[in-house]
């Protein structure tokens, strides 16, 4: 591993700001990573999440409330913004114009002038290196997929389904927070909050939708608040996209159906992909992180078979080739991919390389498109 140190600052320190930070805490785990990062400034509204970063990481110097005090601090490299959608644009548009390079979260701005607010800002830093967080694609079993897409392994492009699949939101005595209101979360729903981490992969193989119709369901209207009063609950529970992709390969239409859904009863954050091709098909889903489904036509045989995945990770590390890889894994691997696109001006490899600002706004053409086309109950170009 170089000795390049990047130091970050973190905005938001509640779920995901912890998963950077202890993912930053074992970067030993990584044999030939590009560079390291180092946590130096934390920033967060509220006082209590704070403890948790300041009592387990030592290298922080800054605490702060507000996030302009971290834009003036000459001694961070790079910030990971990580706070509720309708503070994207501010915040990230803030980061980039200080200079600072910035990981942000999905989905990259509250709807889709947020999002161009932000390319713009982008446009006009070319200096500063911005990626979108999604860490799924780093599952081994999805950069074998990539890596048959990129060599073309699967033939025509027959059909292709991706899903983001939730249960949490079953119980309906669950409290309101912010990622159920519209205020705060946008009107996309569970498009912005899951939709990001499905379109990654289809986006980087270049199967982009050319129109879409979409059924939305708001399924639980009504949630408990704080005191236990019934308040309305107004965000999309659940999306079903079915789209007309074009295969860059030879300009040929196939069905693309995204599915988003915070209520699918026996699923918990279940994320899957399925390829279907005239000369090999595909199927994952993190429910079995170490199987990966293919079918190859073998002797005139159609044959599906399991691939047993242990760490065939993009950037290795130490955990031995056999054993199961997970979540934190994925994270891990993620900001590899971010420090080392930072460094080298490229991803590692096509599949092995976080969301570019343009395939964020790819997805918030189509989500906007999924929103008037559920409205309308049409099919709406993309
Ligand atoms: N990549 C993933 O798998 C994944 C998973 C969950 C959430 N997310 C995304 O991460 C972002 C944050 O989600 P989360 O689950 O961590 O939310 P969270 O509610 O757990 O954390 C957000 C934090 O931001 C803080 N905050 C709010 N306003 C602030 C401000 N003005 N300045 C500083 N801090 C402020 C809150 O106090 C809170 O601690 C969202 O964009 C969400 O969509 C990504």
């Amino acid at each position: 591993m170089s000795g390049k140190t990047i130091r970050f600052g973190i905005i938001g320190c509640g779920l995901m700001g912890r998963e950077f930070a202890s993912a930053a805490a074992r970067w030993c785990h990584l044999l030939d990573a590009p560079a390291r990062p180092e946590i130096v400034a934390i920033c967060n509204r509220s006082k209590e999440p704070l403890d948790w970063f300041t009592s387990n990481i030592p290298s922080i110097e800054q605490v702060t409330h507000d996030y302009r005090e971290l834009l003036g601090n000459d001694q961070i490299d790079a910030l990971y913004v990580a706070v509720p959608h309708h503070l994207h644009e501010e915040i990230y548009c803030a980061v980039i114009r200080a200079g600072k390079h910035l990981m942000g979260e999905k989905p990259f701005g509250i709807d889709k002038a947020a999002n161009d607010a932000i390319l713009d800002c982008i446009a006009e830093h070319p200096e500063v290196f911005v990626r979108c967080s999604s860490e799924f694609p780093f599952f081994p079993a999805v950069q074998r997929i990539g890596e048959m897409i990129e060599a073309n392994a699967f033939g025509q492009i027959i059909e292709v389904k991706a899903a983001f699949l939730h249960s949490s939101d079953l119980d309906p005595q669950k409290p309101i927070n912010w990622k159920r209101m519209v205020d705060l979360n946008g009107e996309y729903g569970c498009m912005g909050d899951l939709g990001m981490h499905i379109c990654h992969v289809p986006f980087r193989a270049g199967w982009v939708p050319r129109n879409v119709r979409a059924i939305l369901s708001n399924i639980m209207r009504k949630r408990p608040d704080s005191t236990g009063a019934m308040v309305p609950c107004d965000t999309w529970d659940n999306a079903t996209l079915l789209c007309d992709a074009v295969d860059p390969g030879n300009g040929d239409a196939f069905p693309m159906t995204l599915e988003t859904k915070r209520i699918a009863p026996g699923e918990k954050n279940t994320w899957c992909l399925e390829v279907i091709g005239t000369q090999a098909s595909a199927r994952f889903s993190t429910k079995n992180p170490k199987q990966l489904n293919l079918l190859e036509i073998k002797h005139g045989q159609q044959v599906w078979g399991q691939v047993e995945m242990g760490q065939e990770t993009a950037f290795s590390n130490l955990t031995g080739g056999i054993f199961e890889f997970g979540f934190s894994d994925a994270i891990l691997q993620m900001w590899a991919a971010f420090l080392y696109e930072l460094e080298h001006g490229q991803p590692l490899t096509k599949f092995a390389g976080c969301v570019t600002p343009e395939e964020t706004a790819f997805s918030h053409r189509l989500f906007t498109s999924a929103l008037r086309s559920h409205h309308s109950a049409t099919v709406v170009v993309v």
